[in-house]
């Protein structure tokens, strides 16, 4: 694994920054399910939701007849329980040692941000639990509002206080505009991007799964996870690297790699 990552360590030593695109399987090492693992992910444990096919639990439409289910999980998923991991804490170290350019991250867990990445690096292309708000008025609703809600009136949906329609996190639902910034930062990045790191992904959710399929073929791109996904299953440019390993593990490695561990350590003690 060492010999494979070299030309990213070089490319780094070099001045290449490094953008980011993840998603769900990053975190599972802070013990947060992804969606699609096919035994341990979310989507295949909502049998007791009894909903009419998985995703539904994160569709707008299914959410403004039957909103119970999204609640009965966001309890389970708020955040606040997790902390960041190791992966998590590299992102922080890249950005402190200015080879950080973007994360684009399709999670909701808001762990990047408590590892101490700055908001104008991330771009939570799925949106967060950060804000709230009516889906209907679009009033808003504060955070830790929503979260007390959850926590002392269980079997109940949290009602907007104009209009009464459901209030939900600013969580992009299928059915829901992304958010700006992510269409922003693409527009600003997408000609720019020298070294990729794709990581815990499926790449199946458009349009996110797209934006490292539209990198230059140039661009240096290194996919961990568990599995094969996207064109680096089928159409690899020669520039690819896939390591189908845990992300932590990687990381890791590419830390030690480029001399940066203690650093990394005392980041994880703070
Ligand atoms: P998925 O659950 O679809 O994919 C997670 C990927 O991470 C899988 O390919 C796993 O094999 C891999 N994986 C799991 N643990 C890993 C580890 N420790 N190291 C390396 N790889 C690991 O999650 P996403 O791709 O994030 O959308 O799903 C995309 C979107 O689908 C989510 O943002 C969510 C969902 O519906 C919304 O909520 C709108």
């Amino acid at each position: 694994m060492e010999q494979v990552l070299q030309p990213i360590v070089e490319a780094i030593k070099s001045g290449k920054k490094v953008t980011f695109f993840q998603g769900a399987g990053i975190s599972t090492n802070a013990g947060i399910p992804d969606f699609r693992s096919p035994k341990t992910g979310l989507y295949a444990n909502l049998a007791k939701l009894n909903l009419p096919y998985a995703e539904a639990v994160f569709d707008i439409d299914y959410f403004r007849e039957n909103p119970k289910a999204f609640y009965t999980l966001a309890s389970e998923l708020f955040p606040g329980k997790f902390m960041p991991t190791k992966y998590h804490y590299m992102l922080k170290l890249f950005q402190d040692k200015k080879v950080l350019k973007r994360v684009y991250t399709q999670n909701i867990d808001t762990l990047e941000r408590l590892a101490g990445v700055d908001d104008e690096f991330i771009v939570e292309a799925h949106g967060s639990f950060a804000n709230c708000h009516c889906i209907d008025c679009h009033n808003e609703m504060s955070t830790e509002e929503l979260k007390r809600h959850i926590n002392d009136k269980k079997d109940s949906i949290p009602i907007c206080a104009k209009c009464k329609g459901y209030v939900k996190p600013d969580i992009v639902f299928f059915g829901e505009a992304l958010p700006e910034k992510l269409f922003e930062k693409w527009d600003e990045d997408e000609d720019e991007i020298e070294l990729a790191i794709v990581a815990g992904t499926s790449l199946t959710v458009h349009p996110f799964a797209g934006l490292p399929e539209q990198l230059h073929r140039k661009t240096h791109r290194l996919l961990i996870n568990k599995e094969p996904v996207g064109s680096f299953k089928h159409n690899k440019s020669t520039k690819d690297i896939v390591l189908l390993e845990d992300c932590d593990k990687v990381l890791l490695l590419l830390c030690e790699l480029l001399g940066w561990e203690k650093e990394l350590e005392s980041l994880i003690e703070k």
